[in-house]
């Protein structure tokens, strides 16, 4: 009975051999999909029954603005360190995103969550022995435990591969570091690890062995509360778990707190990426982030004056991506001008004000007659796309009940947007990574 039962075990694990050559990756796997949590959900393990909605609205605002650090950190070509004198403190919370990712790590396997991030580059966890860790809900993972922990060494594939790696000693053992730049960062060793990730469709698993790792034994999180033990990078970078798993098609849908609750994220075969009509073009550029052409965004039909250039990816600029860990859209500066502008115009029969929770940029009272079926029609204009945003996607109510615009000002820099979960709830998202393809699409999360 007993060898039965580890017999259809086994038989139910995948397993996808990434070689650390990363030459000719075999995948005995087509497809497969993890649910995601939000982090605020009962489901959750950072659930925290206690917290209002004004604390988790301020929660997600900051974390919006923390992003904005960790991105502007990303695109300075990595020489602010927490070494350096341009390093900035601000004390405001890092953990980033609002949906988790549950998934084992090493042999045995060992449960664990990470921030669902498409922004990150590399996978890390908090890692033993800790010279300094962050609180966190479950036990701190300890590598001496695992069979298939390996550490990378300073000239080897992996450590050239993996993003954020550096040498101290050019024959030692090969670090990394990534930089939130409010005093929160990870340090550790860069290694190679076995993750196996539950899958929702087939209720089997699926394990993928050498996948490069950050193993954090120096982190500190700024954030109130527990934070994540870590973060699952999905970028499209080669150290991203994207790019380790040679499956060239990603997808996720994530459903407002209306509409359901299955969130998910599918690789491969899974993947759901939608007609030709929903389409528009992933562009390739320098920070390996999903960024998009945008052409102009309207409202009522009436096309904002916004320079092209404002959304372009030119030399060092970050033109349009789509983030998972950012919670609202965070616009340009020119463009963001024009746009609270337009906005202001086409409500003009309703007075603003002011967000009790300052976040938002433009608030309606509710008591005023402001109603969502008199808000204008925004669209924003990707290169073959028009994409509207539904209203639950635009608006948001405040802790005190007024009605909020949920997108803000990119204040890090005005070289690029940042297109955000808020605007992406109830959207099929489809990366076609070997045509460079996504496809955006209104549904029901199913
Ligand atoms: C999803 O919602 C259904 C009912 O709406 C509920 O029974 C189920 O427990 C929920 N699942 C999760 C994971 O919250
Ligand atoms: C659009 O903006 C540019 C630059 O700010 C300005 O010169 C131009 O007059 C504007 N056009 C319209 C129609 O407002």
């Amino acid at each position: 009975m007993a060898s039965t039962l580890i017999f259809s075990l086994v038989a139910l694990i995948s397993i996808i051999t990434v070689p650390s050559s990363m030459s000719s990756p075999k995948a005995s796997v087509k497809g497969f999909e993890v649910r995601l949590i939000h982090r605020d959900s009962p489901a959750s393990p950072l659930y925290n029954p206690r917290a209002t909605r004004a604390d988790l609205i301020k929660s997600s605002g900051r974390r919006t603005i923390a992003r904005q650090n960790y991105f502007n950190w990303l695109m300075s070509n990595k020489t602010w360190s927490r070494y350096s004198s341009s390093y900035v403190w601000a004390p405001i919370d890092q953990s980033p995103g609002d949906y988790i990712m549950r998934f084992k790590v090493g042999t045995p396997e060992v449960e664990t969550f990470g921030v669902f991030d498409t922004g990150s580059h590399l996978t890390w966890l908090q890692c033993e022995p800790c010279e300094q860790c962050f609180s966190q809900t479950i036990t701190i993972y300890n590598p001496a435990s695992s069979q298939s922990y390996e550490k990378a060494m300073c000239g080897s594939v992996v450590c050239n591969t993996a993003s954020g790696a550096r040498c101290p000693n050019p024959k030692g053992e090969c670090k990394y570091e990534i930089n939130y730049m409010d005093g929160s960062f990870t340090e550790g060793d860069v290694a190679t690890e076995t993750i196996t990730l539950e899958d929702d469709g087939l209720s089997g698993s699926i394990s993928l062995q050498n996948i490069i790792i950050g193993c954090g034994h120096s982190n500190v999180d700024t954030t109130a509360g527990y934070p994540a033990p870590g973060i699952v990078g999905l970028s499209r970078q080669p150290s991203s778990l994207v790019s380790q798993i040679p499956l060239h098609r990603v997808s996720y849908c994530i459903p407002s707190k209306y509409k359901g609750n299955h969130s998910s994220v599918r690789f491969g075969s899974a993947a759901v990426i939608k007609e030709e009509e929903t389409q528009t073009s992933l562009l390739s550029g320098q920070y390996g982030l999903y960024q998009l052409s945008l052409e102009g965004i309207s409202i009522d039909g009436t096309l904002l004056n916004i320079s092209r250039s404002v959304f372009d990816m030119t030399g060092d600029r970050g033109g349009v991506f789509m983030d998972s860990a950012t919670t609202f859209t965070l616009l340009a500066f020119d463009a963001f001008i024009e746009f609270k502008l337009g906005m202001m115009n086409a409500l003009s029969d309703f007075k603003p004000v002011t967000d009790v929770d300052g976040l938002f940029p433009l608030c309606y009272d509710y008591h005023s007659g402001f109603r969502l079926d008199i808000t204008p029609e925004i669209v924003f204009h990707f290169t073959g796309l028009d994409f509207p945003l539904g209203d639950e996607n635009t608006w948001i109510m405040n802790s005190e009940g007024n009605l909020c615009l949920a997108m803000g000002l990119n204040e890090g820099s005005s070289d690029y947007t940042i297109f955000g979960m808020y605007q992406q709830q109830n959207v099929n998202v489809g990366y076609d990574l070997d045509n460079n393809i996504v496809s955006l699409k209104y549904g029901d999360c199913e």
